[in-house]
């Protein structure tokens, strides 16, 4: 995969927010491509999305054999959820038999790592429509160095043309921590000005934006802390790397009731048709507007999907 020279141009005439469906992604599961015990566990976990890793949790002597193993598993397997395979930089030599691979077994997506300019997303756009990728195929990407976060608008920008592959960013903790020096610390203070500004990038282009792992997975109070916080911050989910976190993010980022009810009470009012062409309605006392069907919308829709999962044997 080459890096591209020079970033595509922006529609102005499209949202960005109209532009993806809505999918869940409370709970994004990491699991390194060559552990085939880890492999052989996804079938019974609740995860909503898994990130199959060829990157960092594979060492350079064993990248070809876990791409492999990869390949035969993916083709034996699948799950409901999204399958996305994360490949290694471009500079890695690795990249383009990486991306074959994710081509190979259709995965829904492909996870770019250290993304830190529009042209690491331009190239791979380039390379997946010079190979014939599936257009529904899309492309994530991280967001985990100095760069990256500087960056983070215009990245996210591209990913509303060329007919929106981009769709979803991971903030990564662990290399940002280790590029600037800012540790994780309980409570991430001095972290949390660069997770608004991800998040601030990514709903800017109408994308998905997933939360960094807590690495101490036998920390529960920690984790929880750490979801609730996530979700306050606005973000759909938590990238995991252990299945004893799914459940907890399960439902930290998933519908309350009381957000439901309230949703479901938006969109009913706007459904009558003496609102039908009203911007602003009053609801039991309160102002609601338009814009706030759309997120009503988004909201219900996701409650939805989660009632199917829970309706299926
Ligand atoms: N996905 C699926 N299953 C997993 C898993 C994962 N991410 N992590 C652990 N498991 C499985 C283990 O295989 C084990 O099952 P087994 O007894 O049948 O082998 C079970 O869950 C319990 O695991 P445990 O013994 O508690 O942990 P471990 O020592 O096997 O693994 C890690 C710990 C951290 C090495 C492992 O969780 C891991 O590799 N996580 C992902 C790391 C990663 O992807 N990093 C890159 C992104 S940050
Ligand atoms: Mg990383």
């Amino acid at each position: 995969m080459r890096k591209a020279r020079k970033a595509g141009t922006t529609n102005s005439m499209t949202r960005a927010t109209d532009h993806h469906p809505v999918r869940l992604r409370r709970s994004v599961l990491c699991v390194p491509a060559d552990n085939a015990r880890a492999l052989a566990k996804i079938k019974d976990l609740a995860a909503d999305a898994v990130i199959f890793d060829l990157e960092d949790a594979v060492a350079p002597e064993r990248k070809t054999e876990a791409r492999d193993d990869l390949v035969r598993h993916l083709s034996a397997n699948r799950t409901d959820g999204e399958a996305i395979i994360r490949i290694n930089v471009a500079e890695s030599g690795f990249s383009d038999a990486d991306l074959v691979a994710a081509v190979a077994v259709r995965a829904d997506a492909i996870l770019l790592p250290k993304v830190e300019s529009p042209a690491d997303i331009q190239g791979a756009l380039d390379w997946l429509s010079e190979n014939d990728a599936p257009e529904t195929m899309r492309l994530w990407a991280m967001i985990e160095t100095p760069r990256g976060v500087i960056n983070a608008p215009a990245i996210a920008e591209l990913g509303r043309t060329f007919g929106g592959r981009l769709d979803c960013f991971i903030v990564g903790l662990n290399d940002l921590g280790k590029e600037t020096g800012v540790p994780a610390l309980p409570g991430r203070t001095y972290l949390v000005p660069w997770l608004m500004q991800v998040l601030l990038a990514a709903r800017g282009s109408g994308l998905d934006v997933i939360d960094a792992v807590y690495n101490d997975f036998r920390d529960p109070q920690g984790f929880a802390a750490e979801c609730r916080q996530g979700r306050d911050m606005g973000y759909d989910g938590k990238m995991l790397i252990h299945p004893a976190q799914i459940d907890e993010a399960n439902r930290r980022f998933g519908v309350d009731q009381a957000a439901l009810d309230e949703a479901r009470a938006i969109i009913a009012a706007f459904a009558r048709p003496e609102h039908a062409e009203k911007g602003v309605i009053n609801l039991d006392g309160r102002m609601v507007e338009r814009l706030h069907l759309g997120q009503a919308q988004k909201l219900a829709a996701k409650a939805q999907i989660i009632e199917q999962r829970r309706a299926k044997p």
